[in-house]
């Protein structure tokens, strides 16, 4: 059988994606390898979120020049965000890529191999791996237009998926043995549909036989509303975790990037869901071109403020055709200071969430023999060994760096 290597850059969604992508292709008698020497194939699927990302991509694929070189009949397909945003002109700068598939192609994805005339099918083909977690996209696109993004441009409006496609797909996947649904999206909490919001989508996955936990990535704080809280009340299936992107601590910030919340607002918002028992990790930009000292100062202060458990932290990166990339760029010198001071800042939460949980009752999901997950998130190393899949509740009794032990 042909081997496919699969190289995945940036979000959940293009994770997703991929799996998606590989399944067609098994279906074309592919089976997957994580040794590039001995691929036939090379599925790089990219991110252009920032330049840093798209970079990465793209020098992957010039490196790929030679492997094809080695042997010609070697395929390469260049796929997802950056695919999107630079389309056939890659085929110029790298004429020796074979395919070009932008992200907003996946749903064609199968039409386009078979138009390629380079893939055959081949029925009967394995399935991709198998882990705990199942993912479901319930969604593609942005109808926001936060000034330094270049998502909506890429990915273009919302499109949502009908909820019974939905909810068929994910219980296919409790039935596979996913008790965990990852619900994905863009805007994943913007979802909806006639009649019904997202945190009616959520009951309904959560009641499929066998789903244990939903988790979601990536909400918009716009969408943490009163029906999303109420509906997490009643129902514990919906994991105590939220990946909240703040990307500001300053309501001018925030402002000058069109996020929609002030940091008031977002403060309640997170209370909110705290109250609720969630843990909460964020997204957070700096050197936004209108930052000044003080809007940074803000950023610092809403860290401590709101309690993250984790925070990823990125230096703006202008992207072509969006409304901030035609502001004036603050000194790099000021967003690499910036960067360090804030990393410097999230450096030790994660091990301090990990040791408040000392002490407290856990229910883990196991994912291996003897490791799992909380709801909230907080990987877990039982004492003893469960099939996986179990669910084990027991008492945290010690923290070690970002794993918790139980006396299970
Ligand atoms: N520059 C820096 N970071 C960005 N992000 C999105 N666009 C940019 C940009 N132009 C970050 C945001 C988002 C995460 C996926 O990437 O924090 O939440
Ligand atoms: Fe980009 Fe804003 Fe849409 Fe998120 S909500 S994808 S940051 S435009």
């Amino acid at each position: 059988m042909k081997k496919l290597f699969v190289q995945t850059y940036g979000c959940q969604m293009n994770l997703a994606d991929s799996e998606e992508m590989a399944a067609h292709l098994f279906a074309r008698g592919y089976t997957l390898t994580d040794n590039l020497d001995q691929a036939d194939l090379a599925l790089i699927n990219t991110c252009t979120v920032r330049d840093h990302a798209e970079h990465r991509a793209l020098s992957f694929l010039g490196r790929l020049r030679q492997w094809k070189r080695e042997n010609p009949q070697r395929k390469i397909i260049f796929a997802g965000c950056a695919a999107q945003r630079l389309g056939e002109k890659l085929k110029k700068t790298f004429p020796f890529l074979d395919l070009v598939s932008g992200a907003r192609d996946i749903d064609h994805f199968a039409q386009l191999l078979d138009d390629s005339g380079l893939f055959t099918a081949q029925p009967g083909a394995p399935v991709t791996a198998q882990t705990i977690t199942g993912y479901v996209t319930i969604m593609r696109g942005c109808d926001f237009k936060c000034t330094y993004c270049i998502v909506p441009s890429v990915r273009g409006p919302i499109h949502c998926l009908p909820s019974a496609d939905i909810v068929q797909r994910a219980a296919q996947k409790a039935a596979k043995g996913c008790p965990e649904i990852m619900l994905l999206g863009q805007t994943v909490n913007a979802w909806h549909e006639k009649g019904k919001t997202f945190a009616d989508l959520l009951n309904e996955v959560s009641a499929q036989p066998g789903v244990q936990r939903v988790r979601f990535v990536s909400p918009h704080p716009a969408f943490i509303t009163p029906a999303f809280l109420a509906a997490v009340e009643n129902n514990p299936k919906i994991a105590r975790h939220i990946h909240l992107p703040a990307q500001s601590g300053s309501t001018k910030v925030l402002q000058e990037m069109k996020r929609g919340y002030t940091r008031e607002i977002l403060l309640e918002k997170i209370a909110a869901l705290k109250a609720r028992g969630f843990a909460i990790s964020t997204d957070l930009i700096v050197g936004f071109p209108t930052e000044t000292e003080n809007d940074f100062q803000q950023t610092l202060s809403l860290v401590e403020e709101a309690g993250f458990s984790a925070a990823y932290c990125f230096k703006y990166s202008p992207r072509q055709g969006t409304p901030a990339a035609q502001m004036t760029l603050l000194p790099e010198k000021t967003l690499e200071q910036r960067l360090d001071v804030l990393l410097n800042k999230v450096k030790g939460l994660a091990e301090a969430a990990y040791t408040q949980q000392i002490g407290s009752p856990v229910e883990v999901l196991m994912e291996s023999a003897n490791k799992g997950r909380t709801s909230d998130n907080f990987w877990v190393q039982t004492t003893r060994s469960y099939p996986v899949g179990t669910r084990v509740v027991s008492e945290v009794t010690a923290a070690e760096g970002t794993l918790l032990f139980t006396r299970d």
